[in-house]
């Protein structure tokens, strides 16, 4: 079930229903125990992306998976499994705060230079690749962060293939390699590194100073594809076909005769799950919507169309306005909020998968991000898995087997499956909507005066922005309804009425985000709108607060 109340982003959630468990590798061992995502014939072209407590570490899996290749990333103390489970055709060697001479430094573990495959090193990636094979990195006198060019070597190298000689690159180093390890030669060097890039003789062993998976580095994407397809020979076969496929052939393989459920939360993470164990076991798939009264308007009838007369999919479908709201009442505080409606939805969701008889698996929309998030650089350390799909207990109680086909997805690979599924372009890419859904976006007391209220202005904000074609550009927009009145004046009437305020954010996966410069015209059509068609508000405001230091939503 995924999320549920749902939704595919959060990661502020009630903490009773955290899963513990560690890091990627305790995942992936967690799940060959428990035969979730078993590994299937299939094995993907994989990079391994071993990770040294960069801030980029994810970055450079996005852009490795935007070439069409399967990435993991791994923790640098990470055994050797991935070898066995997919079939490795290249590591890269993050970036990392440390410095590689000092005592304690993560090293890279010594299967990766024995496994016979390429490797590339970045930042302290390559200072670690010096420094493993017998060269030398010496704290930099100059230390090198932000804009720099590189001057590429005379001489050709296939990572470098088809660049300017000159390549405006993003920095980030205080170390610097002093002296080469022995059968490596210089690529490119720069005004404060003599040596910003290097590789072996046999062009299988690379290190890079800078980032390539940065936005600053504008050749960057090009130099990994080089790498990816020309120095690891990838063939490009993660494609939404394959992955979909793929899934497909798991989920059968995996659910056999068995039945499963899956909670919708209408957002994108759970309708791609249910479209593709729906295509996978048909009937055998029963979804549960429960319509806690805090959606936006439309959004039920939306879900049943989609489901019922598009997909043909068995779905139950439970009002619980009149709980959720009772639940609710009196209720200020956020996190209590969070709380009051997860419980609830737990409450009507086992009440309702009690009813169906016996069922074996509940389907939730993990993501990768999810997945990495939960897990750290170092494995010493144990970490939290924080699921939003809030089930706390629900499958150890009913007995049930978690299935999550999106676990190793990247948001928009989701979308891509998605469309790959036949879903439509307003399903694939809607915006994220947290699954407390409007109870979060009006300040205080909860009640179904203001629900409605904000669903009108909400439904305004969300036109215009369609309107003028920004909807997919943007992450999220919506109207959050203040606790505040104000004075005005409209005809001859002074009114005391709500504000709203307006809030556009634009992001590549809710980590971070800043407001977005909404065009004026369009600014000022919403609060037209909204104070003559929505008589309860005469004030419109913007948030002008990017993430950090706001979150995106208010509450
Ligand atoms: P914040 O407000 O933390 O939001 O910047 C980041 C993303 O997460 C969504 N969000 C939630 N989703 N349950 C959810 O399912 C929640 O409690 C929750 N809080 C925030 C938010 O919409 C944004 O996409």
């Amino acid at each position: 079930m995924t999320e549920h109340p749902t939704d595919e982003t959060s990661r502020r959630v009630s903490t009773s229903d955290d899963i513990e468990v560690g890091t990627y590798l305790e995942i992936a061992q967690a799940d060959r125990a428990t035969g979730a995502n078993p590994p299937v014939d299939i094995r993907w072209k994989t990079i391994v992306i071993v990770d040294f407590g960069s801030q980029y570490s994810r970055l450079i899996a996005r852009r490795v998976r935007e070439s069409n290749t399967y990435c993991e990333i791994i923790p640098h103390d990470a055994g050797n499994e991935i070898l066995h489970e997919q079939d490795v055709i290249g590591v890269i060697l993050s970036g990392g705060p440390n410095s590689v001479y000092e005592e304690g430094a993560p090293m890279a573990p010594a299967w990766v230079f024995d496994a016979g495959v390429p490797v590339l090193g970045i930042c302290y990636g390559m200072q670690l690749i010096a420094h493993q094979l017998g060269g030398k990195v010496e704290p930099g006198t100059e230390h090198e962060y932000g804009h720099a060019v590189i001057h590429k070597d005379g001489r050709d190298n296939i990572l470098f293939e088809g660049l300017d000689n000159e390549i405006p690159v993003w920095m980030s180093h205080g170390d610097r390699i002093e002296e080469l390890p022995p059968g490596f030669r210089s690529l490119a060097y720069s005004e404060n590194s003599p040596i910003a890039a290097m590789g072996n003789e046999q062009g299988t062993y690379f290190g890079i100073q800078f980032h390539p998976e940065v936005a600053h580095t504008p050749q960057g994407a090009e130099i990994l594809r080089n790498f990816v397809f020309g120095v690891c020979e990838g063939t490009g076969d993660w494609t939404p076909e394959n992955f979909v496929s793929d899934a497909i052939d798991r989920i059968k393989q995996r659910v056999g005769g068995g039945k499963v459920i899956c909670a919708l939360s209408g957002g994108v993470d759970s309708t791609v799950v249910a479209a593709l164990i729906h295509r996978a076991i048909g009937d055998r798939l029963t979804c549960i919507f429960v319509d806690n009264g805090l959606m936006r308007r439309g959004e039920a009838d939306r879900v049943q169309n989609v489901f019922v007369s598009q997909l043909g999919v068995n779905l139950i479908f439970v009002d619980g306005t009149e709980r959720f709201l009772s639940a609710l009442k009196g209720v200020i505080d956020p996190e209590i909020k969070r709380k009051a409606i997860g419980e609830e939805f737990i409450k009507v969701f086992e009440e309702v998968a009690n009813d169906i008889g016996q069922v074996d698996y509940l389907a939730q929309g993990t993501v990768y991000p999810d997945v990495i998030e939960s897990a750290g650089a170092d494995s010493s350390a144990s970490h939290k898995i924080k699921t939003h799909h809030n089930v706390g207990g629900l499958p150890e109680r009913m007995n049930l087997k978690l299935i999550e086909p999106l676990r190793y997805m990247f948001k928009d690979e989701v979308r891509k499956a998605g469309a790959e599924l036949g879903l439509t372009p307003q399903s694939v890419n809607r915006q994220p909507f947290p699954g407390p859904g409007l109870a979060i976006r009006i300040m205080g007391e909860v009640t179904y005066e203001k629900l409605e209220i904000l669903r009108a202005v909400d439904w305004i904000v969300i036109d215009e922005v369609k309107a003028d074609g920004l909807y997919d550009r943007l992450w999220q927009s919506f109207a959050v309804l203040t606790n505040t009145r104000t004075v005005g004046v409209m005809g001859d009437q002074r009114t005391y009425q709500y504000v709203v305020a307006i809030r556009a954010v634009t992001s590549e996966d809710a980590m971070t985000a800043d407001w977005a410069r909404l065009p004026y015209d369009t600014l000022a059509r919403m609060s037209n709108r909204i104070v003559n068609e929505v008589p309860e508000v005469n004030r419109v405001v913007l948030d002008i607060t990017s993430k950090p230091p706001g979150t995106i939503e208010w509450e």
